[in-house]
C-alpha cells in the first residue's frame, strides 16, 4: 500500500488551526485527528485519579489512561484544562506513551481514507517531519484571546478576556521554550497569520497553500 497523505497543522492556541484541519480534512475527504485533545485527555485522567499534573509520575499514569471516548466531552475544552495539558505534555514519557498512537493514526487513517490531517504542536518536526504539506499557524495573542474568550462564552464559561491573554501568553511560552518537542515551525511548513483573517478567509489562505501538493500526491495514488 502506498503512504497515506499527510498534512500536519501546528501552532499556538486558538490561532484557527484546528477548525482549519477539521475543514481541510472535510475539503480532502480525509480523516482527522486533534493531538491536543490526547494531552487534555491526559489532564483529565490525572485529574479525576485525584492526581496532580505538575508530577512527571502522575502524568505517565495519567497518559496510559486516557479515555478517547471523551474526546468530545466539554470537561477537557476548559481553559484549566488547557493549562494541564501543557503541564502533561512537557513530560517526555507522556510523549513517549502518546507518539505511536499519533503514528498509527497518520499510517492507517481510519475510514481507509488516504490521507489524514493532524493539528497539534509538533506534528510537522517529530510526529511525521516526512508529511506532504505542514501548516505552521498564528495571529495576535490579542486576537487569539478575544477568539478564545468568544468560544468560551458559547460555553457559558465566558471569563476576563485579560486573564485569558495572560494565560495564553504563559501557555505559548512554556510550549515554545520546553526541552522535549517545543512548538517552533517545521523548516518546510507554509507559515499562515490569521490575525486580520475570518475562518473563511483563513481557510481559503490554507487550501491555496497546501493544494499543489496535495493535489499532486492524489494524481500519484495508484488507481484501483
Ligand atoms: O491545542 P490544545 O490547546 O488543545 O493543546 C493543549 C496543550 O497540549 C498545548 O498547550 C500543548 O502544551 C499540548 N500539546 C502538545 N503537542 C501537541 C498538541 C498539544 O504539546 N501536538
Amino acid at each position: 500500500m502506498s503512504n497515506p497523505i499527510v498534512i500536519t497543522v501546528d501552532g499556538t492556541a486558538a490561532s484557527g488551526k484546528g477548525t482549519l484541519a477539521k475543514r481541510l480534512a472535510h475539503h480532502f475527504g480525509f480523516a482527522h485527528l486533534d493531538s491536543g485533545s490526547l494531552y487534555r485527555l491526559t489532564a483529565l485522567a490525572v485529574i479525576e485519579a485525584g492526581g496532580n499534573p505538575a508530577s512527571a509520575s502522575d502524568a505517565e499514569r495519567g497518559a496510559h489512561a486516557i479515555d478517547l471516548s471523551m474526546a468530545n466531552d466539554p470537561k477537557i475544552r476548559t481553559a484549566e484544562m488547557g493549562q494541564a495539558a501543557s503541564l502533561v505534555a512537557a513530560v517526555p514519557a507522556v510523549r513517549a506513551a502518546l507518539l505511536n498512537f499519533q503514528r498509527e493514526f497518520l499510517a492507517h487513517p481510519p475510514g481507509e481514507s488516504p490521507g489524514a490531517v493532524m493539528d497539534g504542536r509538533d506534528i510537522g518536526t517529530v510526529i511525521c517531519p516526512m508529511a506532504t504539506a505542514k501548516l505552521f499557524v498564528d495571529a495576535k495573542p490579542e486576537v487569539r484571546a478575544h477568539r478564545r474568550w468568544l468560544e468560551l462564552e458559547s460555553l457559558d464559561q465566558g471569563g476576563d478576556e485579560a486573564h485569558i491573554l495572560a494565560e495564553l501568553k504563559a501557555r505559548d511560552l512554556a510550549d515554545k521554550s520546553r526541552p522535549i518537542s517545543p512548538l517552533k515551525p517545521a523548516p518546510d511548513v507554509f507559515l499562515l497569520d490569521t490575525s486580520d483573517l475570518d475562518i473563511d478567509a483563513a481557510f481559503a489562505a490554507a487550501l491555496a497553500l497546501v493544494k499543489p501538493k496535495i493535489e499532486g500526491a492524489l494524481k500519484a495514488l495508484p488507481q484501483g
